[in-house]
Formats: structure tokens, sequence, C-alpha cells
């Protein structure tokens, strides 16, 4: 069980404060899977980076099996994300000098995979998600915005996470790897329960997911 109250997050920033996120209550059932609608700038992006403790609230609390996770040290949290969350980023966020293969691999080390077991794990989840074995030794830079997308889900589920944290997953694919993408998904939160909230703008993606939560200037409406 994911449970958000009372949330609101305001950034201050030089040209003065941007409030994102206003007093925004959710709360999603573990093995849901969960879509976030709305315009650029209304938060989306703002609301998943909390979830995921990747930055913390102004105010309001986030339980998760019943731990208010942004009340955690930052230890914890660090714990936490590895542990429980998958994200995957908007801008995708692999690391640069290391193949796609060696991107997944490293995620399965922090997850404590064996060394023996790493390569082939790998590789299995970059084939779940349409990657061929010459893409793998690319470095994300010879990938295009599509496979490098597949290569960051690969990564977000490398450890069986029970969260999935997901900003436009399928944003940058064309419609059908995007919805191949979308049905790997949706029979994870199936088979094994995991808990998604995926951004998107496909509303044909967002109808067909349990829920849909939509936000205008960071609020939730829907
Ligand atoms: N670190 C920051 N400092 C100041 N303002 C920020 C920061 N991060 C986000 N914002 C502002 O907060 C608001 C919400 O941003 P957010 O990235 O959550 O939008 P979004 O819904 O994900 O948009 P998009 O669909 O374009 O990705 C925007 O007005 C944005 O400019
Ligand atoms: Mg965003």
């Amino acid at each position: 069980m994911l449970e958000v109250k009372n949330l609101s997050k305001t950034f201050n920033s030089p040209g003065g404060n941007v409030t994102a996120l206003k007093d925004v209550n959710i709360s999603i059932k573990t093995g849901e899977f969960a879509s976030i609608i709305g315009n650029s700038g209304s938060g989306k992006s703002t609301l998943l980076s909390m979830l995921g403790a990747l930055d913390t609230p102004t105010s309001g609390t986030i339980m998760v099996d019943d731990k208010d996770i942004s009340k955690l040290s930052s230890k914890k949290q660090t714990v936490y994300r590895a542990k429980k969350i998958g994200f995957v980023f908007q801008q995708y966020n692999l690391i640069p000098n290391l193949s796609a293969l060696e991107n997944v691999m490293l995620a399965l080390e922090f997850g404590g995979v064996s060394a023996r077991k790493r390569k082939g794990k790998a590789e299995q989840l970059l084939n779940e998600v349409g990657i061929k074995p010459d893409e793998m030794l690319r470095k994300p830079y010879k990938l295009s915005g599509g496979q490098q997308q597949r290569v960051s889900i690969a990564r977000a589920l490398a450890n069986h996470p029970s969260i999935i944290l997901a900003d436009e997953p399928t944003g940058n694919l064309d419609s059908e790897t995007g919805k191949k993408i979308f049905d790997l998904l949706h029979s994870l939160s199936r088979s094994e329960n995991t808990t998604i909230l995926a951004v998107t703008h496909d509303m044909d993606i967002a109808g067909k997911t349990d829920r849909t939560f939509k936000l205008k200037d960071g609020k939730i409406i829907t």
C-alpha cells in the first residue's frame, strides 16, 4: 500500500518560489497499475521523485507499507530506493561510459546478485525489452532514444522492485514498441504483484491502467 497524504512541494529558487505539488492525496494498493496524466509542468515528475525518495516533500506524508519514507534518514532512503524501487527516468539517466549490458549489470550488483549470474541475468532482461545482442554492447550515445529508454526499463526491473515509478516509459517509443513495454509492465504488475505508477501522455495507455490520476497545477483533479 502506497498512501500519500497532504503532500506539498515548494521549490525555492532565485527567480521566486514554485509550488509544484499542492496538498496531494492518493492511495495505491499493492499490485495496482496506476497512471498519472497532466500537462507539462503540472508536477508529475516531482510527485514521482517524492515517492522514490529522490527528494523530500515540503509537507505531508508518504506511507509505504506503513512507514513514512519522507521521514527516513538519507542512509535509510538509499536502502529503500535500492531494495524497493525501480525508477524509469524521463531522461533515462544511463551511465554514459558503460555499455547497455554493463548498465544493467551494475544495477544487479547493487541489488546483491552474484558476479557469476549478472551477465546472463542482464542479457535476459535486455532481451525481454527487445534489445538485440549487438545493441547490448553499445554505450548509450550509440543507441536511439527509444533503445536507451528500453535499457533503462530493463535496469529498473533488475532487482524485482515492489514499486516501479516510471516517468513517460513509452514517450520515446513508436506505438508498437510502446505497447510491448506497456504489456510487459502490465504483466509484471499481475505476476509479481508489483505496484506501478506510470506517467503518460498516451490516453490509450492511461485508459488501460487500473486507475488514472490527473494532475493540474500541482493538484489532483480526478
Ligand atoms: N528543482 C526545481 N527547482 C525549481 N522549480 C522546479 C524544480 N523542479 C521542477 N520545478 C517546477 O515545478 C513544476 C512541476 O515540474 P515537473 O517537472 O514535476 O512537471 P511535469 O508534470 O513532470 O512536466 P513534464 O510533462 O514537462 O515533464 C514546474 O513548474 C517546474 O518548473
Ligand atoms: Mg516530467
